[in-house]
């Protein structure tokens, strides 16, 4: 038997093995594989083993991984892709002491990309989320999910969507698409929040028969959409045959948290602010909490998500980037790793399981992506570290030496 490719002298194996989110106190059991080898057939993880035992395999081809790490490609599971322009204007009202919501209100933030994003063509934004998402492969990233939320028309968020559609057809990366159509009140709405997520909702139908996204998601938030609102709205997704997700607890403490639980939702987001009720009803539920610490950072805020509760709670967490043009703007995973190991507390066995297996259950790709394991896809970031602790340690720079997508070399 000749496989397509052995790579061998693994320092450290992660193979992230798991049949389900790892909750509480399981998420800071790693199993480490010391001088691990793996081979690869037909795009899939075929052999996992000792170098010792490599030896007498056959490959087309061999990378040597020099003693280094090896792991799962990461797991994105909280982006917003595509959307036109950028906002680098605002960081100097930033600095001014203007703050997020308020900038909003003045039809800014999230409504000055939305704007950009109506007048960009299809093309606009296929090639500037496909820039982006290349980053993020750059970066060790496989599989991202990616919101729309920069139409709030019909006509834009199909846009968005359809981009997104396209671009899983062309790009390596793993897509998964939500539909954040609920993510700002659009200024020809001002006055009636409800009539607004009104025409969202009567998008479901259309996006679920095309097939344009799994999930629906809505920015539950002071001056944005009210917990009795989102839930309506979600009931009415739920009902539909969706997924959903919320945008929760990230500036005030609404109860979006209690929300996503009460829903039975697959993630409740953000999470910066929640109270102790929704640390207690995430840590005793399935709902996955997805933290975004670069967003607090970013926002230049004190208050980080309790991890440390949340995880003694019983909670299963993810971390990401939530990659967007106005309060996260990175596609550099890594880094986030980095911020939940100082700001969070999360040990890096934590850490790992946040960007790996967790987040993958945080998108429902639990069973395909996140972790090494026989027959599944060869996902696999070879990286210039010589360990786990490495990668949260030395922050800010890109730390990947090869990606293997589907067992093929995607950048090295
Ligand atoms: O996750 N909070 C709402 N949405 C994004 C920010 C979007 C933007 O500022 O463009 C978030 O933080
Ligand atoms: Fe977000």
């Amino acid at each position: 038997m000749q496989y397509d490719i052995l790579i061998h002298d693994i320092g450290e194996l992660l193979p992230m093995e798991a049949d389900g989110p790892a909750k509480g106190e399981e998420m800071n059991q790693l199993q480490v594989l010391k001088d691990a080898a793996v081979a690869i057939q037909d795009g899939k993880v075929a052999w996992i083993g000792k170098t010792a035992d490599a030896r007498n395999l056959s490959a087309k081809k061999t990378i040597h991984a020099e003693g280094n790490l090896v792991t799962p490609g990461l797991v994105e599971a909280h982006t917003h892709l595509v959307f036109g322009g950028s906002r680098e204007k605002e960081l100097s009202l930033k600095q001014q002491g203007v703050d997020y919501l308020e900038i909003l209100k003045q039809g800014g933030g999230i409504l000055s990309t939305v704007r950009a994003t109506r007048q960009a063509s299809h093309d606009d934004l296929l090639s500037k989320a496909r820039f982006h998402l290349d980053r993020m492969l750059m970066h060790g990233i496989t599989t991202v999910e990616a919101k729309s939320g920069y139409g709030l028309d019909r006509e834009t968020e199909l846009k968005q969507l359809e981009v997104v559609k396209e671009l899983k057809k062309q790009h390596p990366v793993d897509l998964v698409s939500t539909f954040l159509g609920a993510h700002a009140i659009p200024t020809e709405y001002k006055d009636d929040p409800e009539k607004f997520l009104q025409s969202m909702e009567e998008m479901f139908e259309e996006i679920k028969e095309e097939n344009l996204a799994e999930f629906v998601d809505i920015f539950t938030e002071a001056n944005v959409f009210s917990v009795e609102a989102s839930r309506r709205y979600l009931e009415a997704a739920i009902a539909k045959g969706f997924q959903v997700k919320i945008h929760a607890d990230e500036i005030e403490t609404l109860g979006g948290t209690e929300l996503a639980v009460g829903l039975g939702a697959i993630s409740a987001e953000h999470l910066a602010v929640t109270s102790d009720e929704g640390i207690k009803k995430l840590g005793a539920s399935d709902t996955i909490g997805v933290i975004l610490p670069g967003t607090s950072f970013y926002l230049g805020k004190d208050s980080y998500a309790r991890a440390r509760e949340m995880i003694d709670a019983g909670a299963a967490i993810a971390i990401s980037t939530d990659f967007n043009p106005g309060s996260s703007v990175t596609e550099n995973l890594q880094l986030i790793m980095s911020i939940a190991a100082l700001k969070l507390n999360m040990s890096p066995a934590e850490i790992w399981h946040a960007v790996t297996v967790n987040a993958a259950y945080a998108i429902n790709r639990g069973e395909e992506a996140g972790s090494i394991a026989i027959g599944r896809k060869a996902d696999i970031v070879i990286w210039d570290a010589p360990n786990h602790l490495y990668i949260p340690y030395h922050y800010g720079v890109n730390h990947v030496n090869t990606v293997l997508k589907n067992g093929e070399i995607r950048y090295r």
